[in-house]
């Protein structure tokens, strides 16, 4: 199988979803509410059209899942998992951190994945046993050894009023331990900065798998250890996610434990 037509592919993909949202920046039409704070726009779903136009006029015969239209099955081994806009609340208020974040995989293995902030004009990218890349750069995780030195993020999934006390506890702790704790507002970006070492550590709960899978395999071939909050191997469809440069993946461990196995 070819990877490299694949990647083109996701490339050309990202391109025409980034295409969209920049026409539509600033001046939305719709946004209407998938829950209290959960926000969906009509660039969110213009873009996701673009996005699997694209993909099936290459790949008619790919399973695709994608956040607003959902699951369609395909009769070969390869997934295509698409967010068309990560990031939508901060869209919506025309603060340009977000990105279209495109991944394929084959079985469960993620082959490749692209993450494209059109505004910063930034293009991640990765696939399988191929490193990754920052508009053809290759990138490493930074290696900073101590959380003491470390610059960490975080997100707020949209439930958070349900478990604002773990959240709290989790976030007061590392704001003690680290040099600062920021939160973007997409953790595909999120994801891609700790691939390029601008920040050391990531943690986040209740993401979905559009959320992470291209970013996800551009941490790793970045160099980067992605785990859920226990040390076991993250896999997409986990409710908890710490992805570390590696050197400080045990001290966020004990960090973000809670005593009750929360
Ligand atoms: C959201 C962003 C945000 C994260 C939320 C996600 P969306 O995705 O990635 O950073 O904290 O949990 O749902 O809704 O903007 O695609
Ligand atoms: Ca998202
Ligand atoms: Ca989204």
């Amino acid at each position: 199988m070819d990877f490299g037509k694949i990647n083109r592919v996701a490339l050309k993909a990202a391109h025409h979803g980034a295409e969209v949202l920049m026409g539509k920046m600033g001046r939305l039409l719709e946004i209407n509410k998938k829950g209290a704070i959960d926000l969906v726009t009509d660039a969110d779903t213009a873009s996701e059209k673009a996005i699997i136009a694209t993909i099936q006029a290459a790949y008619p015969d790919h399973a695709i899942l994608a956040e607003e239209s959902g699951l369609s099955d395909g009769s070969s081994a390869f997934r295509w998992i698409i967010d068309p806009l990560d990031g939508t609340t901060n869209f919506a208020h025309s603060l340009g951190l977000f990105a279209v974040s495109i991944a394929c995989a084959r079985g469960n293995d993620i082959i490749c994945g692209v993450v494209y902030n059109p505004v910063s004009e930034e293009l991640f990218s990765a696939v399988k046993g191929k490193g990754a890349q920052l508009n053809g750069q290759t990138i490493r995780v930074s290696d900073t050894p101590d959380v003491g030195e470390s610059l960490l993020v975080t997100g707020f999934p949209y439930n958070v009023g349900d478990i604002l006390d773990e959240i709290m506890i989790r976030l007061s702790r590392c704001l003690a331990a680290s040099q600062g704790v920021r939160r973007l507002g997409s953790a595909a970006l999120d994801l891609c900065y700790l691939a390029c070492g601008r920040f050391e550590g990531f943690w986040e709960q209740n993401l979905k798998p559009w959320d992470t899978a291209a970013g996800l395999l551009i941490a790793r071939e970045a160099g980067a250890r992605v785990t859920d909050f226990t040390d076991h191997e993250f896999t997409i469809d986990m409710p908890q996610l710490l992805a570390t440069n590696g050197k400080i993946h045990h001290q966020m461990l004990d960090l973000i434990s809670l005593e009750d196995g929360r």
